[in-house]
């Protein structure tokens, strides 16, 4: 049997999507907790820090009934000096049932899979892709908007933002319109173009007109070590969002945590009413829910 696995948006179909995204929302109207007889043994692998991910994958796996077993980078003999490849050798000799992962390196995720052909989450993977967040985010918009074909944009670090990655890989697959708002430091506009060629890519705030939703990201400052500060305040300077770009009152989103008066005004993260953030992390442990029973099957 081949094992399931969500090491990208691209190991989903557009009904596999579909599927896990009912399921979603399904656990979040039931807010039911599950018990076992044979419970599974799911091992959460954070190398990069998180707050969001790694306590909705543990407290799903728990409303499951399954058992989470967490490893951090300072917990784990990562930080004594073992080789990654020893360090998976050693979690794989001990049967997970399922891995989740956050690495700071592309394709770590793909790759553990391909050798070990156990189920793996991708919970983040460098500039790559952080497939769960997408999801989630899909779920949201779903619950609101149900099946319309609505325009989203896009705004901030694309070029180093692996939530951005997923998302645009997601939102093409079902065939929405997508706005990219980025400056040109922040942007690889030939790498979207290839994932989407009916991207339409914009230079300022104030230049995209009446979406529906508008999705804000982190400014990836761990990614950008060496331009940081610079990067940092030219972006504040001409992408900082304020209320003057809602005039036409957009939902806002934002995968978190946030960079306050980088990519979102206090004014707009404090007061703005069609804020959906704080309703995207509750969304995250029913979506991860959702994810766990697919490669669990
Ligand atoms: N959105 C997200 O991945 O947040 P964390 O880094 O807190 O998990």
């Amino acid at each position: 049997m081949v094992n399931k696995k969500i090491t990208s948006i691209d190991d989903l179909s557009a009904k596999d999507i579909q599927s896990i995204a009912e399921q979603a929302i399904k656990f979040k109207k039931s807010k039911k907790n599950y018990t076992r007889k044979v419970s599974k043994n799911i091992f959460n692998l954070f190398l990069e820090p998180s707050t969001r991910t790694t306590i909705s994958f543990e407290l799903a796996a728990r409303k499951l009934g399954h058992n989470s077993i967490n490893i951090n980078f300072e917990k784990s003999s990562l930080s004594k000096g073992e080789s990654f490849n020893d360090t998976m050798d050693t979690l794989i000799s001990m049967k997970p049932d399922a891995l989740i992962i956050r690495d700071k390196n592309n394709f770590s995720p793909r790759e553990i899979e391909k050798k070990n052909k156990i189920p793996v989450i991708n919970a983040g993977d460098g500039t790559n892709e952080h497939p769960t967040q997408a999801l989630l985010d899909y779920c949201v918009i779903k619950e609101i908007f149900k099946n319309k074909k609505i325009k989203i944009g896009i705004c901030g670090d694309i070029k180093h933002s692996r939530v951005a990655h997923s998302n645009i890989k997601l939102l093409s697959k079902l065939g929405y319109q997508i706005h990219i708002i980025a400056p040109s430091y922040f942007l690889d506009k030939g790498g979207i173009e290839k994932i989407n060629n009916k991207i339409i890519f914009h230079k300022s705030l104030n230049s995209v007109k009446n979406l529906d939703i508008l999705m804000m990201l982190r400014v990836q400052k761990e990614r950008i070590r060496k331009n940081a500060k610079n990067l940092m305040s030219s972006f504040k300077k001409n992408f900082c969002l304020q209320n003057k770009h809602l005039l036409n009152k957009p939902y806002l989103m934002h995968p978190g945590p946030v960079n306050r008066n980088i990519e979102i005004s206090d004014d707009v993260l404090n007061n703005y009413p069609n804020s959906l953030i704080l309703r995207q992390v509750e969304m995250g442990v029913y979506l991860r829910m959702a994810c766990l029973k697919y490669i669990l099957k």
